[in-house]
């Protein structure tokens, strides 16, 4: 949403002078470390309460549009998740197909439209910067669920939560990013996150799905160590977060070239002898080849309690901007 003063005059009790009340949320570049420390206590918060009570009223009356132009099985169920265990309800919009988006029209006006009927739009759109059209044209808060090969900020910020949960901090730690590092968005988004700790990153891609030098240029502007290589076996005893990715084959412009990259790495459970006893495998999800199932029952798999973890985070910045938290 365009920005906007905050009202003085709202009625007492009512929290919307809170910093992220009305925001959008389009990239990890808006936080900082204070505010993470934020989102990682809220989401601290939330875990009790689900724990404690399941479902609570915080946002009751409150309407999230789901509006999602590419698949999603995560990211659309835990802001659904997340929206009714506050006492929220829901429009869903997965197939945008059914949507008048098939009938020609454009981003804004769907959002313009949605904007109408709901308190806040979560957004996944296969455009890069699609997410701050969207934003630019609405009033009410826009959350980037992923948009092309940019960015997914409540990913990388679960992500962080994940990693300070399971291992306690996230100063001093070693992360190795694996797969594919071109075309993930997620690891865009959480390379720029860990900019804010004292982390060093490890890059492991095949040749032609390394990083974007961009993003490896303004980590090198904020003096973060970065090392990138082909060979997983240099840099998996040092590691404390091996992130795991998946080749992102519906960004291929040539099928041939996803077929000679699709294997390269595949995390099992002899690979992983040569790894800490404490650290942790993470992914996004879904995986298809990159980690072989024969290691899910390790304590170190870590992927599926970083999906859990994913419902918390995203309870508290659905709370956040609507200003309840
Ligand atoms: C990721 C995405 O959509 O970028 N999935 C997710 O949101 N959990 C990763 C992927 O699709 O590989």
């Amino acid at each position: 949403m365009p920005s906007q003063p905050n009202n003085p005059h709202l009625p007492f009790g009512d929290q919307r002078t809170a910093p992220w009340y009305g925001k959008d949320i389009i990239s990890v570049k808006q936080f900082n470390r204070e505010d993470l420390e934020y989102v990682f206590a809220v989401a601290h918060e939330m875990r009790t309460m689900v724990e404690r009570v399941g479902t609570f009223d915080l946002l009751k009356g409150k309407i999230l549009a789901n509006l999602f132009y590419e698949p999603s099985t995560r990211t659309s169920s835990s802001f659904t998740a997340s929206m009714e265990r506050l006492g929220g309800s829901v429009i869903p919009i997965n197939e945008v197909k059914y949507s008048s988006v098939s009938k020609g029209e454009s981003l804004p006006d769907t959002v313009r439209t949605l904007e109408c009927y709901a308190d806040v739009i979560v957004l996944r759109h296969p455009e890069t910067g699609s997410a701050a059209i969207a934003a630019k044209a609405a009033r009410k808060p826009v959350i980037n669920a992923g948009d092309g090969v940019g960015e997914h900020p409540t990913q990388a910020l679960l992500d962080a939560f994940t990693i300070r949960e399971e291992l306690g901090h996230l100063d001093g730690l070693t992360v190795t990013m694996l797969g594919d590092l071109k075309y993930g968005r997620t690891v865009h988004s959480l390379s720029r996150l860990l900019s804010l700790y004292k982390v060093k990153l490890n890059y492991v891609s095949p040749d032609i799905l390394k990083m974007p030098q961009e993003v490896i240029d303004e980590l090198n502007a904020k003096k973060m160590e970065q090392t990138e290589s082909g060979d997983l076996a240099q840099v998996l005893p040092q590691t404390d977060v091996l992130y795991v990715t998946r080749v992102q084959k519906e960004r291929f412009e040539d099928p041939a070239v996803y077929e000679k990259v699709k294997g390269a790495y595949v995390i099992d459970a002899a690979i992983m002898k040569a790894a800490k006893d404490r650290m942790i495998v993470m992914h996004p999800l879904p995986r298809v080849t990159e980690i072989s199932m024969d290691f899910d029952e390790d304590p170190r798999a870590a992927y599926f309690r970083q999906m859990e973890y994913g419902l918390y985070v995203r309870m508290a910045l659905l709370a956040m901007v609507l200003g309840k938290a």
